[in-house]
């Protein structure tokens, strides 16, 4: 098992991403704190989990509240004496942004996105790194979006959120690296399972006609292998690049767009 025993937690796992690393992370042995903005979600994970032999526990944590981040990861370390693995999968709704030109946007508008991921990320990689430092052990991590290096229209400041996040990957990783702690991200392509893709689809939908069909179609035609990826093979790669197994990898966004965006 690649993560027998270690201590993860991760931030948003009622939604797709953090649910699908969650499994993945318990299949390989770790033992999970599982948060999320509304519980009934992450409890849900939590119970598949602990129903399936894993060891996983859900607790209601507001990812953009620094003092409620604190408290939760102490009272993990009470717990478990230490965090091994930080994992911030956090989605910022942007309902009210999505399909609209940037010009008409309000500043305040625009720049939420921006300020909402990087301080979320912000928030759960300090409480983390705090505790890793003592150990000088420890991995966090996050997901972006493609959009952090190619020009997306009417996604608003989206796209500018993700190159944030990924440029604090690396001033992360360079502060925190000779300490023992690793930081890495993963930019996976669209997966076609989740809520979050079909929403950025509605208004592609009435600028374009595409069908919900065409438009995975289009974005599969962009990668090598001509098809999208599944959560599930996300997840895998986060698992491994949470692991011992991954001790090179610091300072960096694993890139997961099967080839269309260019390294
Ligand atoms: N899905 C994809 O295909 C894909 C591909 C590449 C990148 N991404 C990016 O990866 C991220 C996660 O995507 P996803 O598809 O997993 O989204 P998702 O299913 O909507 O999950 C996001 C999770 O974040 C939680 N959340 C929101 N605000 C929070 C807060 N303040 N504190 C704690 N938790 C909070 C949500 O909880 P509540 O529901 O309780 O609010 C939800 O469980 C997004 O940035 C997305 O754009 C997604």
């Amino acid at each position: 098992m690649l993560l027998k025993d270690k201590v993860a937690v991760i931030y948003g796992a009622g939604g797709a991403i953090g649910g699908a690393v969650a499994r993945a992370f318990a299949d390989e042995g770790a033992r999970l704190f599982l948060t999320g903005h509304r519980l009934a979600p992450v409890e849900l994970v939590a119970k598949e989990i602990t129903a399936g032999g894993g060891a996983a526990e859900a607790a209601q944590v507001d990812a953009l509240d620094g003092r409620a981040v604190d408290e939760h990861v102490q009272s993990v370390v009470d717990r478990a004496n230490r965090v091994d693995i930080s994992f911030n999968a956090v989605g910022i709704p942007d309902a009210t942004i999505l399909g609209r030109p940037l010009v008409d946007l309000e500043v305040e508008q625009f720049a939420w996105p921006v300020a909402a991921y990087t301080t979320s990320y912000f928030l759960t990689a300090r409480a983390a790194a705090r505790r890793m430092v003592t150990n000088r052990s420890g991995v966090i991590m996050t997901v972006t979006a493609l959009l952090s290096r190619t020009g997306v229209p009417l996604v608003g400041g989206y796209g500018p959120a993700m190159a944030a996040k990924e440029a604090l990957t690396r001033s992360l990783s360079a502060e925190l690296a000779p300490h023992g702690v690793r930081v890495v991200g993963l930019r996976p392509q669209a997966m076609p399972e989740t809520a979050t893709l079909k929403e950025a689809f509605e208004p592609r939908a009435k600028a374009t006609g595409l069908t919900w069909d065409q438009w995975q179609e289009l974005l599969a035609s962009r990668t090598h292998p001509r098809r999208l990826m599944r959560l599930a093979e996300m997840a895998e790669v986060a698992a491994f690049l949470a692991s011992d197994r991954a001790s090179g990898m610091t300072g960096t966004t694993v890139n997961l767009t099967m080839g269309s965006l260019d390294d």
